[in-house]
């Protein structure tokens, strides 16, 4: 089977690294890929939401079975362009149709679907410019923080936690009024604070079926003790200490169970990834959110936990025989810890020549964002690379990953030294 991912981060270098590994690959292309993911197939350059380049490419190359990375490329339709072409129906894409993707392409679609089949998650309501006085009005029956979310995609910078009502006001009346997040804002969740850990689960679903992948918790902040800016993630941690067998049961039963049933009851075709965002509230779970892809780093993080062939499993959950396959886990502790340019997620520099690659180490380093140039390879993202170890204790997964992450030398390189800690205190108390 010829396959082709669509992206070009670290979530893309480490499904290119799984899908290699599978007996039923061939030729592996990736679009556009980055300097590590050409160590796996072929790097071509295509726009990811091109969806006439991508159809052609598929046919010219003999693609069998396209997996887009990202949420842009779903929320746009890619799957049901390809179902509604005769001459691309043949090809698997994984992921759920344009109305299945809306669990991450509206937040006020995601709320209202967890409403209709009663999956726990924080109460809400949904405003608009017109209605942007009722919105004032409502902040003030709630308890700060408050919690406001753009409807839309806006690059995982739509969510916003104020912690005064003076500032929820302001920013409610800057989303709506000021379209602070252009269309996205249009539409603005406000919801109730939920207070606990967070989790993340992740499940393959093949529109009927599913399977339940490790669960990894993230690293948001760019500065240790989980301060400053929101990023794309510093860090992942899996599996979890406080997820244990009761707490992934409620998982299951309360919102696992619902959300493929209530995908049927709403005649949506979901084959493809679910991540669940979840609070643990006193052992109680609920939804923050819907993504309809993989995480990333929590891909670079669950991938090397996952034994079984993750290709066969993508394509169970497009030809909808997910029921017949099981899928092995690895009992070890995996853990990542990101490396990012100095200034990310602000501006930063690009082209910073990478040394130390050639160092050998335990770990698998996954480039999120590098290309390859005449000098070598050099940075092209905020986040550069994404280091994950396995192995038997957190402790020594950590242990690996600092000392490579240590290893790789470039100008202004920034990491997190505390990824993980805060698991290892919570296990000892
Ligand atoms: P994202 O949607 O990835 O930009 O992340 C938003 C972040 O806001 C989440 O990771 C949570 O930390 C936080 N968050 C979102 N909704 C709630 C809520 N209802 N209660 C508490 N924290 C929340
Ligand atoms: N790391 C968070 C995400 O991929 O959405």
């Amino acid at each position: 089977m010829n396959s082709l991912i669509l992206g070009s981060g670290g979530r893309e270098h480490a499904f290119a690294w799984k899908i290699s590994q599978s007996p039923l690959n061939e030729q592996l292309f990736i679009a556009p890929g980055n300097a590590g993911t050409a160590q796996y197939g072929t790097n071509i350059s295509l726009d990811i939401l091109d969806f006439p380049a991508i159809a052609a490419f598929c046919l010219e190359n003999a693609i069998g079975f396209l997996l887009p990375g990202g949420e842009d490329t779903l929320v746009a339709g890619i799957v049901d362009y390809f179902k509604n072409d005769p001459k691309l129906r043949h090809i698997h894409v994984a992921g759920p149709e344009k109305a299945g993707a809306m669990l991450e392409g509206s937040k006020d679609f995601a709320k209202a679907f967890m409403a209709r089949h009663h999956i726990p998650t924080a109460a809400y309501k949904t405003f608009n410019a017109t209605t942007l006085e009722e919105g004032k009005a409502f902040l003030e029956n709630l308890e700060a923080p408050y919690v406001l979310k753009a409807d839309g995609l806006a690059a995982g910078k739509g969510v916003v936690i104020p912690e005064t009502l003076e500032e929820a006001k302001a920013e409610l009346h800057a989303m709506l009024a000021d379209a602070k997040f252009g269309a996205a804002s249009a539409r603005v969740v406000i919801e109730e604070f939920l207070k606990g850990i967070e989790v993340s689960v992740f499940v393959l679903s093949d529109g009927k079926n599913y399977a339940i992948l490790p669960e990894a918790k993230d690293y948001k902040r760019i500065g240790e003790g989980d301060t400053g800016l929101n990023t794309g993630g510093m860090g992942a941690i899996s599996p979890v200490p406080f997820v244990d067998a009761s707490f992934l049961q409620k998982v299951e039963e309360r919102i696992i169970k619902p959300t493929i049933s209530g995908l049927q009851k709403d005649g949506i075709d979901y084959r493809g990834f679910i991540f669940l965002g979840l609070m643990n509230v006193g052992g109680d779970p609920f939804v923050i959110e819907y993504n309809v892809r993989m995480g990333d780093p929590e891909t670079e993080t669950v991938l090397p936990r996952l034994e079984s062939d993750l290709l066969e499993l993508l394509l169970a959950s497009c030809e909808q025989t997910l029921g017949t396959k099981s899928i092995k886990i690895s009992p070890k502790t995996s853990a990542t810890v990101v490396l990012v340019s100095g200034g990310y997620p602000e501006s930063y520099a690009k082209g910073k020549i990478v040394q130390g690659l050639d160092h050998p180490t335990p770990s698998m380093v996954f480039h999120s964002g590098t290309k390859k140039s005449e000098d070598g390879i050099v940075t092209n993202g905020g986040r550069v690379f994404a280091i994950n170890s396995l192995a038997d204790t957190l402790e020594n997964a950590l242990a690996d990953s600092f000392a490579t992450a240590e290893q790789l030398i470039f100008e202004g390189k920034y990491y997190r030294r505390d990824i993980g800690k805060d698991l290892i205190k919570l296990r000892q108390s």
